[in-house]
C-alpha cells in the first residue's frame, strides 16, 4: 500500500518524507492557493522543490477543461521533472485527454472521482491512479468506503492495472479501512498519517519501561 501527502506544503512534505513512509504527493489547485502559490513560473518552481523532496509521484493538476488545453499543460508539466504525474479531472475531455496521455507514456491521476462508472471509464482510458474522494462523499451522507470496496471488486474482477487511490481522507479509520478494503493508495492530511501512531498504551507502557530502567540504573 502507497502513502501518499496530500498537501502543497513543503514543511508537511519533508516531515512525511523523513518519516520513511512516504511513496508520494498529490496537490490540487485549492492546496496551491492555500500556500499562496500563484502565478505559472511560482507554481513551476514549486512542483519542482515538492518533486526535490519525494522520491516519485508528485500529482499536478491541470486547470484546462478542454482536450487540447490538458494535453498542452501536461506536456508541459511533465517537462519540470520526471515524477510528474498529470492530474485529469472526470469529465469526458478529460478521458479522452487520459487515453492520449496513456498512450504517450506519460502518468495520469483521474481526479474528483465520485462512482463506479466513472471509475470503470477511467480504467479503461488506462488511468494509472484513480482518486475517488470518500470524504467528500460522507459530508453528503454516501458511504466513501463503500464507493472503494466497489472500484477495488471490479478492477479486480478484469484486472484493471489503475491503482485505486483513496483521496479526501478526513480522518486515521478512513486510512486503516481502505488498508482493509485493498486500496493501492491513500492520500490523506499529515495529522492523519501520524495519527496512526497514537496508541495510548504505548505511551503508557513506555513511560513505565522507562521509569523501571531508572529504578535499577539511576
Ligand atoms: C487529492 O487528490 C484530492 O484533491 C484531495 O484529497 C481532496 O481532499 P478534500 O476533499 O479534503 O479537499
Amino acid at each position: 500500500m502507497k502513502f501518499f501527502i496530500d498537501t502543497a506544503n513543503l514543511d508537511e512534505i519533508r516531515e512525511a518524507y523523513d518519516l520513511g513512509v512516504l511513496d508520494g504527493v498529490t496537490t490540487n489547485p485549492s492546496l496551491m492557493a492555500k500556500e499562496g502559490i500563484t502565478g505559472e513560473a511560482n507554481i513551476r518552481a514549486h512542483y519542482k522543490a515538492i518533486c526535490d523532496i519525494v522520491d516519485d509521484n508528485v500529482s499536478a493538476e491541470v486547470i484546462s477543461t478542454d482536450f487540447a488545453g490538458m494535453i498542452r499543460e501536461a506536456e508541459e508539466l511533465v517537462t519540470i521533472d520526471d515524477k510528474i504525474v498529470v492530474k485529469i479531472p472526470m469529465i469526458k475531455d478529460g478521458i479522452k485527454a487520459i487515453k492520449y496521455l496513456s498512450d504517450e507514456g506519460i502518468r495520469t491521476n483521474c481526479t474528483l472521482v465520485f462512482s463506479a462508472g466513472q471509475a470503470l471509464l477511467a480504467a479503461k482510458a488506462g488511468a494509472t491512479y484513480l482518486s475517488p474522494f470518500i470524504g467528500r462523499l460522507d459530508d453528503i451522507s454516501s458511504d466513501g468506503l463503500q464507493l472503494i470496496a466497489q472500484i477495488v471488486d471490479i478492477y479486480d474482477n478484469y484486472g484493471f492495472e489503475t491503482e485505486v487511490l483513496a483521496a479526501s481522507i478526513r480522518h486515521t479509520m478512513h486510512l486503516v479501512e481502505c488498508a482493509e478494503i485493498g486500496a493501492d493508495v491513500v492520500t490523506c492530511p499529515l495529522k492523519v498519517i501520524t495519527g496512526l501512531l497514537k496508541h495510548p498504551l504505548t505511551d503508557s507502557g513506555l513511560e513505565q519501561f522507562l521509569a523501571d530502567y531508572k529504578k535499577g540504573n539511576g
